[in-house]
This record gives structure tokens, C-alpha cells and sequence, in this order.
């Protein structure tokens, strides 16, 4: 069997779904379900055995200990983090406790784990760590792509906690000989993303009369790749990484925000059309930057393709239609969602920009 943690938010969620349609092997999915995670997401899942949830915190050594003896995985998948740049502006220490502190004992608790493990069980073990993009820092307009090999230069809470797990990961390797895996992707989107990132927010308040925030002039750049196309790479390098390799993962799809917003909102005019015929574009409002705003995220994904093969399946406009729709017909999921935590969220971030 295999353990993921952070299985319960958008990518670990849409990753365990479409494991277990493809292969029979059990997951253990460990999850401490803060605000991002959410059962629901997992609901098709209710009383297959294949799928087994743990909620607990990848800080807590006496549950991964626990885990690791009674299942004995032959893979680990560390989705868990906290996931949203403007919620580490807005606190950062609950960054540092999950994505720096939980990954170091989560390490801890594997390495011992791995190193009473013998023969093809201790050598075939991965631990494969799920890392961003956005810990290469931001790209100029003209720059390269981020390669594996570009320095280090979080800019934000978030990816500079981030960027410190990757390298716990790294040393674990280097000083104890931990076969990990890391990978680097670029901006997702896709099914059971949490609607306080940008498309989902944006899908949800068109749909709801409300504003789009467009932070500044709209113009920064991000690189997106649908969520089952990350997947499928991250099943990819769990099969065939070398160990000790770091892979990007992105779907050569750089886009400015304005862009995408744009395109939600065509979607939402010819899928689900404003009673009065007027465009959701009429709902689009520029507010306050982001402090610190990246202004272009890009990854260079040649690497994995040309060693491991890999490739998208969906483009950006195949991709986002599918997006669209499936927020169109989740409402209820949608509804669940939004409780007062999220209506607190949304005036902590929003209220105090203006227009
Ligand atoms: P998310 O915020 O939707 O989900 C995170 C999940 O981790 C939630 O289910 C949450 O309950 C769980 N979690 C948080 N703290 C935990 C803890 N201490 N112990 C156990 N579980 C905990 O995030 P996501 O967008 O699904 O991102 C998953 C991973 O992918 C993260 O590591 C993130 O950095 C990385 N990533 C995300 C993107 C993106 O565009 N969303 C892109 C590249 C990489
Ligand atoms: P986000 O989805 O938060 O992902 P990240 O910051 O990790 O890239 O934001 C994507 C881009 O959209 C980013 O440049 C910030 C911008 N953005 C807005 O313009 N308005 C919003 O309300 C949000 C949430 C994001």
C-alpha cells in the first residue's frame, strides 16, 4: 500500500481518486483536515476498503509512527502543507509549523521506518515530496523557464517554507541515503480546488453576483497546468524517478491573470448566462496588489519528458471548460464550502483593499 498525506484538499484528493480508478493498491490518507481539507472530496470513496483516512497531523510523531508499523507502505506522498500565498502573508506560522516542522518529522518518523526495513522492501521504499514552483522565485518577462537547477529564491511565506522542506528532503537523502523524490509543479487547477484561489474564487462569485479581485494591473503571470495532469506526472515519477531527482512539472501553459479571468467569465456567458445578458465581465474589479507579488511563474518541464516520458493530456482551453463545469454542476459542493471560517477569510483578505 501506499501512504499520502494531505489527501483530503484539491490535489491530494483528485490524486487518491484517481489511484485508486486505476490501480487496487490501498491508500492510507493522512490528514489533519484543516480549513483546505475536506471528506467530501472523498465521499465516492465511503466504504471501499482501498481507502483508508487517518485524520492526523504530519507533526505528530507518536501517529506516524503508529501508521508506518501497522500498514507497512512501500511509498509515502507528502501532500500535506498550507497551500494559499495570501493566507502566509496574512499568518505565516502556521507555514512554518506544517510545511517546515511537519515535513522534518514526518522525515523523522520515515527514516526510522526505512531504516529497519530489509532486502527489496528497504530498497524499492520511495518518499516522494510535493513541492512548487513558486520556490524558484519570479521570472522576468523574458527569462527561461525555471529548470531543476534554478536558484533558490522564495519570495513568500509560503514558498519560502516550502522551499525549506524541500531541503530538508534533499538532505535527508544526502546525509542519510532516504530515497526520495521531489517535484516541482507549476499552478494547478481543476475539480475540488478550494475557492480562495483564483479561478475557483473567481468561478464562485461570478456565479454569485459578486465581485472578481484582480490584484494590480492583472498582468503577472502564472503557468497552469490541469489537476489530473499532475497527477498522472506524479505517478510517473513515483514508477520511474531516480532517486535523489528533482522533476518540474508544468503544462507550458503561461498565462496573465487577466487572461484567465477572461476566459472563466466566456465560459460562464455561454454555460450559465447572467439573467440581465450582460457579461460576468462587468463583475471584474482591480484591487490592491498582493505585498511581494511574483510577477511570472514558468516551468521548464523538458526533463521529465524526455526522461520519464511524461507529457499533459488536457491543454488549457480543454482543461479550464472542464473546470468550469464541474464547479456548474457541484453546487452543493460549492455551498458546503463556503462556511462562516471561509465568509471570515474573504473579508480578512478583501475588505481592506480597494477598488
Ligand atoms: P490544499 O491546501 O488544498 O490541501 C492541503 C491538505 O493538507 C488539506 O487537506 C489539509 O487538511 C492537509 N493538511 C494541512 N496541514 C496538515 C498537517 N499538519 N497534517 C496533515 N494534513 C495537513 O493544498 P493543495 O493545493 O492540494 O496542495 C497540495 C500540495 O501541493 C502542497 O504541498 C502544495 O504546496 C503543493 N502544490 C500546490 C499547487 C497548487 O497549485 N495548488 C501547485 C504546486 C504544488
Ligand atoms: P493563487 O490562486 O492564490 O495562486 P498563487 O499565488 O500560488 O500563484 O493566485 C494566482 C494569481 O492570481 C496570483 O498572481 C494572484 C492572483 N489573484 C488575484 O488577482 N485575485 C485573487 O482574488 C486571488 C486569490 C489571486
Amino acid at each position: 500500500m501506499i501512504l499520502v498525506t494531505g489527501g483530503a484538499g484539491f490535489i491530494g484528493a483528485n490524486f487518491v481518486l484517481d489511484w485508486l480508478a486505476q490501480s487496487n493498491e490501498t491508500v492510507v490518507n493522512l490528514d489533519v483536515l484543516t480549513y483546505a481539507g475536506n471528506r467530501e472530496n472523498l465521499a465516492t470513496l465511503d466504504g471501499d476498503p482501498r481507502h483508508i483516512f487517518v485524520q492526523g497531523d504530519i507533526g505528530d510523531s507518536a501517529v506516524l509512527a503508529d501508521l508506518l508499523t501497522r500498514h507497512q507502505p512501500r511509498a509515502i506522498i507528502n501532500f500535506a502543507a498550507e497551500s494559499h500565498v495570501d493566507r502566509s502573508i496574512h499568518g505565516p506560522e502556521d507555514f512554518i509549523q506544517t510545511n517546515i516542522v511537519g515535513t522534518f518529522r514526518l522525515l523523522e518518523a520515515v527514516r526510522d521506518y526505512w531504516g529497519k526495513l530489509h532486502g527489496d522492501a528497504k530498497q524499492d521504499f520511495r518518499f516522494l515530496h510535493i513541492s512548487t514552483d513558486e520556490v524558484y522565485g519570479s521570472l522576468a518577462k523574458d527569462e527561461p523557464a525555471f529548470t531543476e537547477n534554478h536558484r533558490y529564491q522564495p519570495n513568500s511565506p509560503y514558498s519560502a517554507s516550502k522551499a525549506a522542506s524541500d531541503h530538508l528532503v534533499r538532505a535527508y537523502h544526502h546525509t542519510y541515503g532516504l530515497p526520495v523524490l521531489t517535484t516541482n509543479c507549476s499552478n494547478n487547477y481543476g475539480p475540488y480546488h478550494f475557492p480562495e484561489k483564483l479561478i475557483p474564487l473567481m468561478i464562485v462569485n461570478a456565479l454569485a453576483g459578486k465581485p472578481l479581485p484582480v490584484y494590480g494591473d492583472g498582468r503577472q503571470i502564472r503557468d497552469w497546468l490541469y489537476v489530473k495532469d499532475h497527477c498522472s506526472a506524479i505517478r510517473r515519477v513515483l514508477e520511474a524517478g531516480s532517486v535523489g531527482e528533482i522533476y518540474n512539472i508544468g503544462g507550458w501553459n503561461e498565462k496573465p491573470n487577466i487572461d484567465i479571468v477572461h476566459t472563466v467569465c466566456a465560459l460562464l456567458d455561454e454555460l450559465s448566462a447572467r439573467l440581465d445578458g450582460h457579461s460576468y465581465r462587468e463583475q471584474i474589479v482591480y484591487v490592491t496588489d498582493r505585498p511581494g507579488h511574483d510577477r511570472r511563474y514558468a516551468i521548464d518541464a523538458s526533463k521529465l519528458e524526455r526522461e520519464l516520458g511524461w507529457k499533459p493530456a488536457e491543454t488549457f482551453d480543454t482543461g479550464i471548460r472542464k473546470t468550469v463545469q464541474w464547479y456548474l454542476q457541484n453546487q452543493s459542493w460549492v455551498a458546503n464550502v463556503q462556511s462562516g471560517a471561509y465568509r471570515a477569510w474573504v473579508e480578512k483578505n478583501y475588505s481592506g483593499r480597494s477598488a
